[in-house]
């Protein structure tokens, strides 16, 4: 069998280009498996992230032939040959060949109210929740923080938007959260202002690209942009914002 060529880019901030490398085939390789093989047999100075192997870890982010995707996940044979060309994720700014800066979404995680359940429920050694509510929040909490879906999301891409919208992996946390019944916060007041929830348009090419099949717009984004215009704009949710203390039951 032929080598499979690969370009990938190599530089940084100040600039770089693609650079071609032919690794022999291997069975079942995939994306960073090549990636591996560059960096021991042509150019040890290739730098790449990655943690588990087993698309779990939500490092090894790159973009394939300009698809958004897990290197650990994208096997070679589905490009049948074609040359694969691998480039680094583009929302972040870059630091060297496939590694970019995260560390917008890690200041991003800290401005959102962690769970805060009641007292009683801090004081209880059994919480009982409803099978429904244990299944919808477990869609949540299988984000793998590869932030694929921040390198899509037009909001951050394509109008830089990182100082007026969370994006969507941040969507997906917040959900988590609001949707949680023994959690006694509401955040509509984040989403609404640094949150920036009015800046996404529903498009979906986060759902597209997220690798655990989260419903991003449809499971998190619809329900808290319905939530957070029931809070902003039906006066008797502002009210019971107000006076009330805990959360009340929603139907989203
Ligand atoms: S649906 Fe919203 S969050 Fe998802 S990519 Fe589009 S604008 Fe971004
Ligand atoms: S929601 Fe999906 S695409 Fe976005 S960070 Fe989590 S696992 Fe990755
Ligand atoms: S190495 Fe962990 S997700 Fe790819």
């Amino acid at each position: 069998m032929a080598d499979q060529i690969f370009h990938v880019f190599r530089g940084d901030a100040k600039g770089g280009d693609l650079k071609e490398y032919a690794v022999p085939p291997m069975e079942g390789m995939v994306v960073l498996d090549a990636m591996h093989h560059i960096q021991a047999h042509f150019d040890s100075t290739l730098a790449c992230r990655w943690n588990c192997k087993a698309a779990k870890c939500g490092s090894c982010s790159a973009e394939i032939n300009g698809k958004p995707r897990l290197m650990c996940k994208t096997r070679v044979d589905d490009f049948h040959g074609a040359p694969i060309t691998v480039r680094p994720i583009k929302v972040f700014p870059l630091l060297k060949d496939l590694v970019t800066d995260v560390s917008w979404n890690y200041r991003v995680n800290k401005e959102i109210p962690p769970f805060t359940p009641s007292a009683e429920d801090a004081r209880s050694k059994e919480w009982r929740m409803t099978p429904l509510d244990v299944e919808r929040l477990f869609e949540f909490r299988k984000c793998i923080e590869c932030f694929l879906c921040q390198d899509v999301c037009h909001v951050l891409r394509e109008h830089h938007g990182t100082d007026r919208y969370y994006g969507p992996r941040f969507m997906v946390r917040i959900a988590a959260l609001e949707m949680h019944p023994k959690d006694t916060l509401t955040r509509t007041d984040l989403l609404a202002g640094k949150g920036g929830i009015g800046y996404c348009n529903i498009t979906k090419c986060c759902e597209e690209v997220c690798p655990e099949s989260i419903h991003i717009t449809d499971n998190a984004i619809i329900p808290l942009k319905e939530r957070t215009a029931d809070d902003h704009f039906d006066p008797w949710r502002a009210l019971l914002r107000a006076f009330g203390g805990r959360k009340e039951p929603r139907g989203t």
